[in-house]
């Protein structure tokens, strides 16, 4: 096999939201905004990053919405152009110049596992990695690019992996491992959503996946799991017994952006970190936080 590095990424898009209803009544929930971009944008920014301009965007029906966000919208930039906002001009245009981004529309809900397989006609018998939409990490996280260094080094799958809280393993894919190198393990079991008590650690897969071509043929294989349904875990899982795959474990920097408080933590932090509101907002920050705290202080229950 030569040995390739990724160029591909494959983002699923294409789950209800039904956790952020309702907001996600009439828009597919990588349109939820985080300051004042999409979800999906930093997902996307975070692929271009690390050099991965092929995008595949598994979404479902009537996601049209996504299309048109990643493509030109040439009234809307005539308009900004009329009354002088060439900078508004060049943000819109931006993103459509951003990445190559096709869009597959996966019909039936039928599981992470098989939207993965969907984009198969457009990745081809090459590696790729997959950013799942619920998971967001912070613009200056290292976890992709590393994860791409140890596929090339090792020419395996890298499954991104963090530690949880134990009561949350039964949310996550939960991996056992053994020590290789540094932040680099190699995975022994994996397991979709272990009930309670069963969870073989608290090292889940956390949204971020490097693999080999061997994955599609894997997801052929997999049958209805969790929830009934096909498990994209399951089928590293079948994996293990052949190639095997790498974790690469990290503590930081990443967001679940599919949890309500981790959504807000997001927001907040991603903008402390910006250039243009860090400044102002950590002053209001601090307010709210001095108010609180002589409410608090105030409060006879506490
Ligand atoms: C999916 C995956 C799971 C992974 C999780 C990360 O689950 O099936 O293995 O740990 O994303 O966020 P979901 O959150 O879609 O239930």
């Amino acid at each position: 096999m030569t040995h390739q590095r990724p160029r591909k990424a494959v983002i699923p898009a294409a789950g209800l939201g039904t956790r952020f209803l309702p907001a996600t009544k009439a828009q597919p929930k990588g349109m939820l905004t985080l300051i004042d971009k999409p979800a999906l944008q930093y997902v996307v920014e975070e692929a271009v990053r690390v050099g991965l301009r092929d995008i595949v965007m598994v979404v479902s029906p009537g996601a049209e919405v996504l299309g048109a966000h990643f493509g030109r919208n040439l009234d809307l930039e005539r308009a900004l152009e009329a009354v002088g906002k060439h900078a508004d001009v060049a943000t819109v245009r931006a993103i459509a110049e951003l990445a190559d981004i096709e869009l597959v529309v996966q019909h039936e809900p039928l599981g992470l596992g098989h939207a993965v397989s969907m984009a198969r006609a457009a990745v081809g018998d090459e590696p790729f990695a997959v950013l799942l939409g619920d998971d967001l990490y912070r613009p200056d996280s290292t976890v992709l690019s590393s994860m791409l260094e140890a596929h090339e080094t090792h020419q395996k799958s890298v499954v991104a992996l963090r530690e949880v809280p134990t009561a949350d393993a039964r949310l996550y894919g939960i991996a056992a491992v053994s020590e290789l190198d540094g932040n680099l393990v190699r995975i022994d079991n994996i397991i979709e959503k272990p009930p309670p008590g069963t969870e073989p650690s608290n090292l889940a897969a956390v949204g971020r996946y490097v693999f080999t071509p061997a994955i599609f043929e894997a997801l052929d294989r997999i049958e209805p799991g969790a929830g009934g349904e096909l498990q994209l875990t399951d089928a590293i899982h079948l994996v293990l017994a052949g190639e095997g795959a790498l974790g690469w474990t990290f503590t930081r920097d990443r967001y679940d952006a599919g949890n309500k408080v981790d959504f807000l933590r997001a927001t907040v932090e991603l903008a402390l970190g910006r250039e243009d509101l860090g400044d102002d907002f950590r002053r209001v920050l601090y307010e709210i936080v001095d108010r609180e705290r002589g409410a608090t202080k105030e409060s006879p229950a506490l």
